[in-house]
């Protein structure tokens, strides 16, 4: 198969590739990216010789280069591209409209014009807003409720995606996620940023109360979930994901401290996020019923390797941490 992948060179998009290419090392990948703060070409280091690799650097809103790409032979898309973080989306929404929403439309446009090229969209638990402490997980029949721009971004994006099935016929599936953790995660977000504080002996900012709930997944069980959905999916279908791991914040930010040797002292609870969901989970028991898929690692499991993985990549996240990766494509791919 010939995969066009977008936003490969983000976190789990990064982690996507080595998997795939891992799993099915006759396939051919192109990772296109626009390399915003959140793409790190470093994330790919030991994949850019590989002869079934290609990168290239562009954005998904740019119609020309992505009919382009999808003429070319292609089986599929995969698509991550997606601003993905939600206290940004506070900040200012319109990146989030403009990739998220503009930039799915423009990918699903030219999948329609090139004969209906397969199209699988990775979206996430956040489009079904929050639940109550005690409330039922969510599933496939969950009800559209987003609550921050970033989450209300992806739902339009996946309403889209079904629409062009509806529409246009366009062979859809798409795939939501639960919290997602593990190496090449970008250490703005809630796990890699606290254990690289604590590898920098700084403290971890808890939201609020850190009464939040979360069901955190390791990365490579979400990978190899959209491989099953890829693989034994059935068209216009949508598949929940999830790590059956749910966790309090402050919980999980204590067994993170516990496991690196630190003490509570370390905890600084700061101001809430406005707008912050109180609890997501997942109910993936379609996916488990239809496809065989289950996540494999445990919460505690997965924890032991990611701070392992940031242990061994101290060079890696420093330079999250100051800026420098940015200088990495120039250097590799410049004049
Ligand atoms: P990320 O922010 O780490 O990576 C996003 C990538 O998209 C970056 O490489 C960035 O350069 C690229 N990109 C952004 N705008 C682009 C544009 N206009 N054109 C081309 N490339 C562009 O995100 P992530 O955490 O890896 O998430 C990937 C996908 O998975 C997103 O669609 C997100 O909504 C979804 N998801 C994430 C999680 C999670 O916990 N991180 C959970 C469920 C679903
Ligand atoms: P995050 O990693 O941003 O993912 P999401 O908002 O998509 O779930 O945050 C995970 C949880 O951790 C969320 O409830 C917000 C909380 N959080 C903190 O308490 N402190 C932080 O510094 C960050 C980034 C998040």
């Amino acid at each position: 198969m010939k995969l066009l992948v977008t936003g490969g060179a983000g976190f789990i998009g990064s982690n996507f590739i080595r998997y795939w290419l891992a799993n099915h090392p006759d396939d051919f990948i192109v990772n296109l990216d626009k390399l915003t703060y959140a793409g790190n070409l470093e994330n790919l280091k030991d994949i850019e010789k590989n002869p079934n690799y290609k990168f290239v650097q562009g954005d998904i809103c740019d119609f020309e280069l992505v009919n382009g790409l999808v003429s070319d032979k292609l089986d599929i898309i995969v698509h991550f591209a997606a601003e993905s973080h939600v206290d940004r989306s506070v900040m200012s929404s319109r990146d989030f409209i403009r990739t998220n929403v503009e930039g799915t439309m423009t990918l699903l446009d030219a999948a329609k014009n090139n004969g209906g090229v397969r199209f699988h969209h990775v979206s996430t638990d956040e489009v079904f807003g929050d639940l109550s402490l005690d409330g039922a997980a969510f599933t496939e029949k969950s009800h559209y409720n987003p609550r921050n721009p970033y989450s209300a971004s992806k739902a339009a994006s996946d309403h889209l995606v079904r629409a062009y099935y509806h529409t246009h016929g366009l062979p859809i599936t798409i795939s939501n996620c639960s919290n997602n953790y593990g190496p090449y995660h970008f250490p703005e977000k809630m796990i890699p940023l606290f254990i690289t504080n604590l590898m920098e002996n700084k403290k971890v900012p808890v939201y609020g109360d850190g009464k939040n709930v979360r069901d955190w997944i390791f990365v490579t069980d979400h990978c190899r979930g959209i491989d099953f959905i890829i693989q034994k999916g059935k068209i216009g279908q949508t598949y929940c994901l999830g790590g059956n791991s749910e966790i309090t914040n402050i919980d999980l930010t204590k067994k993170i401290l516990s496991l690196m040797g630190k003490g509570e002292d370390m905890i600084e609870y700061v101001k809430d996020r406005p707008g912050h969901d109180l609890r997501y989970a997942m109910d993936y028991a379609k996916a488990k019923q239809e496809l065989g898929w289950e996540p494999l690692l445990s919460l505690h499991e997965g924890l032991m390797q990611t701070i392992e993985w940031y242990n061994d990549n101290q060079a890696w996240w420093q330079r999250v941490k100051s800026g420098e990766y940015q200088e990495y494509y120039e250097k590799q791919y410049g004049e």
